[in-house]
């Protein structure tokens, strides 16, 4: 940690120079959604006086592209939440950096498997099964009953009613596109996705914004992680959870330091810390109703239920490996991307 420069109060006195205390910096791209994201860095600095957070809320995917063009140069410290996705591949380009924190036993096996997978480069900080949300009230004006499954979203009477994020920067999408490449075989997948795009009014930029959309009346339906729809539901919107009748994919919420950040210690210490139980028991405070990875972490009764989403056997280690992901995402933008618009 860097040395924090004294307040030399009694120097004053003596006619000798008075040092402002100096905190130390950590520089944090934070991939959540902006409440947590804010209620950590607020928290930890209270408990941290000696470290003041530098925290920017950005993707999943733009935050991986953030870190890359840093490169040698990295502005960025520690890189917390996201799709885990974005994290394996930065680890298996060298762009994240080794670490085996003391909290790793209190950490819940898939989190731990995590690590294991990014020769431990990243680690597990929650996670939670992909789904959509729909406006009840839009869709009963509508005559459209609630789609349970994937195939029902090829309903044409949804036209223009579904928003889902672009897999370039978010994660969310980027789950929703390798989960259906793993349910359906790559070639369906691509079919299924261009008679879905024939419904899509558009393609945000973050994961949530869909569902958060919807809950706004502005679309029918979002695509999206269910514990981001579950929070706009517990806001009192009128937004349905859906877990997909076929099966579907989930994440594994990551968090990675930085191959040679400027501020190593500090996001040692962060990293540490937002691992504990205590840290992670302040996401339902925030709205935030992912799985905590911590074993002690007090799962909130709003988690959606695991044991009862039909789960695929998502494979991290073969869709969070680089070339696979820029295959995806290369194939999306020439095959579906292009079409956004039309
Ligand atoms: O809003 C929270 C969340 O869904 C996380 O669970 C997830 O890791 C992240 O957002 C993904 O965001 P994006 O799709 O914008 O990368």
């Amino acid at each position: 940690m860097k040395i924090k420069t004294a307040t030399i109060m009694a120097g004053a006195a003596i006619g000798m120079p008075i040092y402002a205390a100096q905190a130390a910096e950590l520089n944090l791209i934070c991939s959540a959604d902006v409440v947590i994201c804010e209620k950590l860095v607020t928290e930890f600095e209270a408990g941290h006086s000696d470290i003041n957070v530098n925290m920017v809320r950005l993707s999943s995917g733009e935050a991986y592209a953030k870190i890359r063009a840093e490169g040698r140069n990295p502005q960025t410290d520690l890189w917390w939440g996201g799709t885990g996705d974005p994290h394996l591949q930065a680890a298996s380009d060298g762009l994240t950096a080794e670490y085996q924190s003391e909290m790793l036993s209190e950490m819940q096996d898939w989190a731990v498997a995590q690590a294991e997978t990014s020769g431990y480069r990243t680690v597990g900080v929650y996670s939670g099964a992909l789904g959509w949300g729909y406006n009840t009230e839009i869709l009963e004006a509508k005559g459209i009953e609630g789609p349970t499954c994937w195939a029902d979203l090829l309903d044409p009477a949804l036209k223009g009613e579904i928003q889902i994020a672009d897999p370039n920067s978010s994660g969310t999408a980027y789950t929703t596109l390798a989960t259906l490449v793993q349910l359906m075989g790559e070639d369906e997948a691509f079919e299924y996705l261009k008679g879905l795009n024939a419904n899509v009014a558009q393609y945000t930029k973050s994961g949530s914004a869909p569902v958060k959309a919807a809950a706004r009346g502005e679309t029918g339906l979002g695509i999206v992680f269910m514990h981001d729809a579950v929070s706009q539901s517990v806001e009192g919107f009128p937004i349905e959870v859906v877990a997909p009748c076929e099966g579907t994919g989930y994440e594994v919420g990551s968090m990675s330091i930085v191959e040679g950040a400027q501020n190593p210690d500090e996001a040692k210490v962060f990293y540490d810390w937002v691992l504990s139980a205590d840290a992670q028991n302040l996401m339902p405070e925030a709205g935030s109703y992912q799985i905590p990875s911590n074993k002690s972490a007090t799962v909130s009764d709003k988690v959606p239920d695991i044991s009862q989403i039909k789960l695929i056997d998502y494979d991290f280690a073969e869709y969070g490996s680089a070339d696979r992901r820029k295959e995806l995402l290369a194939k999306w933008d020439a095959e579906i991307g292009g079409r956004a618009s039309e």
